[in-house]
């Protein structure tokens, strides 16, 4: 279990961009965090890694906890060693290095030869395209395949949670399915649990179980995904379906006295 507990972070000791977060992912499951530009997704995720230090934001308040350890206090290094790996906004592959490299470097906490052959066999499995690329530069990848490796290099580090920012991010839909369908199947035979940060709601929702949704650094929603996916304010807002065909200006003020309920 990760379990985020009224979480707070402060950037350059002024700016309070998590007021108070509070969230959990059961193992074994998909959880999706939604939320529009600057809402505070990937602060979030950099809480949860430790990775906010050379960005001079800290935790201000609140807990983490991962498989019953406290880890709000702990070294990112340590964080990855325990099985909890994230998956960068951008994806982020050492773009000078070959496929293999790529992937061999994410497997930085893993020392038995064997158990990394393996973790390398079952990321070709899932990965196929990164198998036959292994030799090329990862620079030269396509937009869908660097997103693939840095799937693959999280999963060469004997991850229990993976933690991704934006897989959807600047690929064509259907390169989206395929990825989000390639991230169910390693949740399902795995039993590697998942954390998704989304702006792609649709995608989000229809493949993940549990949904939380963050506007100016707090939770304003959550539950279930298909409940979700029936709810007024996340279809209008989040899924751009709108139920009823009222007048565009009423619509309008419709809209800011929802936006203000979400945030009272
Ligand atoms: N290092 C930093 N120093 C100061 N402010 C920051 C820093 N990083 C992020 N912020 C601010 O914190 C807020 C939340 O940013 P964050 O990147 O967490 O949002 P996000 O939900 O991931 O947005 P996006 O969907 O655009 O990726 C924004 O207002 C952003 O400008
Ligand atoms: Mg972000």
């Amino acid at each position: 279990m990760l379990e985020v507990n009224n979480i707070e972070v402060v950037y350059n000791d002024v700016k309070a961009v998590l007021r108070g977060i509070s969230f959990r992912v059961p193992e074994g499951e998909m959880v999706c965090l939604l939320g529009t530009n600057g809402a505070g997704k990937t602060t979030t995720l950099k809480a949860i890694s430790a990775i906010l230090k050379s960005q001079k934001g800290s935790i201000t308040k609140g807990t983490i906890h991962f498989s019953g350890k406290r880890i709000d206090n702990m070294f990112a290094a340590e964080i990855v060693s325990l099985g909890l790996i994230q998956v960068p906004e951008g994806r982020r592959v050492f773009i000078d290095l070959t496929v293999y490299e790529n992937l061999r470097a994410g497997a930085f906490v893993v020392k038995d030869r064997k158990k990394l052959q393996a973790n390398y066999e079952m990321v070709k499995k899932y990965f196929p395209i990164l198998g036959e690329r292994q030799t090329q530069i990862a620079g030269y990848l396509s937009g869908g395949e660097q997103q693939m490796l840095a799937i693959g290099r999280a999963l060469m580090a004997n991850p229990e949670y993976i933690m991704l920012d934006e897989p959807s991010l600047g690929l064509a839909p259907m390169l989206v399915n395929l990825i989000f369908e390639i991230i169910e199947k390693i949740n399902e035979r795995e039993g590697t649990s998942f954390l998704i940060v989304e702006q792609n709601a649709s995608i989000a929702l229809s493949s993940t179980s549990y949904g939380y949704i963050m506007e100016n650094g707090k939770i304003v929603l959550d539950g279930e995904c298909k409940k979700l996916s029936e709810n007024e304010d996340v279809r209008e807002f989040y899924l751009g379906i709108k139920d009823d065909s009222t007048l565009q200006s009423f619509a309008e003020v419709k809209h800011y006295k929802r936006r203000k309920r979400w945030l009272s």
